[in-house]
């Protein structure tokens, strides 16, 4: 099948390097000339575990290429993507639908033949019509269908996940695109991932109800941990008690500082605007957001306790900035408003994560940037563990406690066990684990 992908980003990169894995031709598209010019030298703009690989090897194939042509790239293909940005619309929380609008005005100018026409990115219920109202109403001729089909990637386990997905929902009900989607989706289903077939409206809920049920998920056992301090349970052991009972199931189930990332945090928002315009509101979502909102300053009030009641003039240390292990994105960190709240109460921030320094130096401006872990710890009042990459559970403990001018850990990923941290002697705080 001929794909083209309009949005070269997270989700258009990875979706198009994985259908051209599977055998399709496809050409994504970017109005960047610029991140264009990179893809086409081999450059990767994002960083995604196995992503260069996959594209490396599809472009040599001969499989997937690059071009900011949308006009020739759309004529020819059978299924045209669209997975361009719908960033928070500034003021209101509404997603911005714009890029999407005017990528569906783009193609349909363009297309020939029968086309099917696939939002990817995640857009609120009924953008699916009004993609077909705008294409509708500038080509009455067309021959096209417009479907919904959400992604599920989670960033830094993408591939894995497009590759081995839990379900593929396909919002269409035309015989013709169902026909198209199953071709385009035959590996997967070979291997018996279920293909979900909904109503458009449907399928584009799907998502934002997956995504809300796991933030709320992630939320629920941020208060159990809260509690749990307040009463001398364990929030791991409750974690993994619930999780035991198939109708709970055992993921998702981690305490921590909260959740933050390009999807929860938006999507969460837009569905609440969504409910609350259509006078069907969400109040379990609503609480959710509000919960984690205040979940990141109350971290800060944690390391601040653990710090004996001040962090002024105190240097602390910060491993992991990004807003979870394996990606570099920055995008509604913990660690922002954490290191923020931080700096406020008088402290000196000094941080350290392998992958987002980069990104996050604009946004940190005024915190100082170590060269690796240890270094990170020299001298430091506490250490505070902001983000689980794997390479901070390996940390040679006796140098930690070496580096750090005070022996205080706080754990808000709980990657360490506090009966062993307490032996060695450290003044250790976790989440959930009185
Ligand atoms: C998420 C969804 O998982 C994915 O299906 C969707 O398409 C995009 O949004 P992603 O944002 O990449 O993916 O990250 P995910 O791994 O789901 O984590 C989201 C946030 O929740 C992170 O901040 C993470 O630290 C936090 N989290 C996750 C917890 O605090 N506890 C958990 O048990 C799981």
């Amino acid at each position: 099948m001929r794909v083209t992908m309009i949005g070269s980003g997270y989700v258009g990169l990875v979706s198009g390097a994985c259908f051209a894995d599977f055998g399709h031709e496809v050409i994504c598209v970017d109005l960047d000339a610029g991140k264009i010019a990179a893809l086409n030298r081999g450059e990767i703009p994002i960083f995604e575990p196995g992503l260069d690989d996959l594209v490396a090897s599809n472009v040599r194939a001969g499989r997937l290429s690059f071009t900011t042509e949308l006009p020739a790239s759309v004529r020819e293909a059978d299924a045209v993507f669209i997975a361009v940005g719908t960033p928070s619309r500034r003021g209101d929380g509404h997603a911005d639908l714009s890029y999407v609008h005017q990528a569906a005005r783009d193609v349909v100018a363009a297309i020939e033949g029968f086309t099917v026409v696939v939002t990817k990115s995640t857009v609120p219920v009924g953008t699916g019509d009004e993609v077909e109202r705008i294409m509708r109403e500038a080509r009455p001729d067309a021959d096209f269908a417009v479907v919904s089909n959400p992604e599920f990637l989670r960033e830094g386990a993408a591939i894995a996940d497009f590759k081995r997905p839990d379900r593929i929902v396909i919002g269409t009900e035309d015989e013709r695109a169902r026909k198209v989607m199953e071709e385009l989706y035959r590996p997967l289903y070979l291997n018996a991932a279920p293909l979900l077939f909904t109503a458009r409206r449907t399928s584009e809920l799907i998502k934002y109800a997956g995504n809300a049920f796991l933030a709320t998920k992630i939320t629920f056992i941020n208060e159990m941990a809260d509690l749990c301090e307040r009463v001398g349970a364990n929030v791991q052991e409750v974690a993994r008690g619930i999780g035991l009972d198939n109708r709970i199931g055992s993921k998702f189930l981690h305490a921590g500082p909260g959740y933050g990332g390009s999807c929860f945090p938006k999507d969460t928002l837009a569905l609440i605007k969504t409910a609350q315009d259509m006078e069907s509101p969400l109040r379990i979502v609503e609480t959710v957001v509000a919960v984690n909102d205040q979940r990141k300053r109350a971290m800060a009030r944690k390391v601040v306790a653990a710090c004996g009641g001040s962090v002024r003039g105190k240097r602390i240390a910060v491993l992991g900035l990004a807003f979870k292990p394996n990606t570099d994105d920055m995008r509604e960190a913990p660690s922002l408003a954490i290191i923020t709240a931080l700096i406020d109460a008088g402290a000196q921030v000094v941080a350290f994560d392998p992958e987002s320094m980069d990104s996050a130096r604009p946004l940190l401006p005024e915190i100082e940037y170590a060269p690796d872990a240890y270094s990170c710890l020299e001298g430091a009042d506490a250490l505070v563990i902001v983000t689980e990459w794997n390479a901070f559970r390996a940390l040679d403990l006796e140098r930690v406690k070496a580096a750090l001018r005070r022996p205080v850990v706080i754990d808000l990923r709980n990657i360490y066990r506090s009966s062993e941290m307490r032996e060695r002697g450290f003044d250790y705080v976790n989440i959930g684990n009185a």
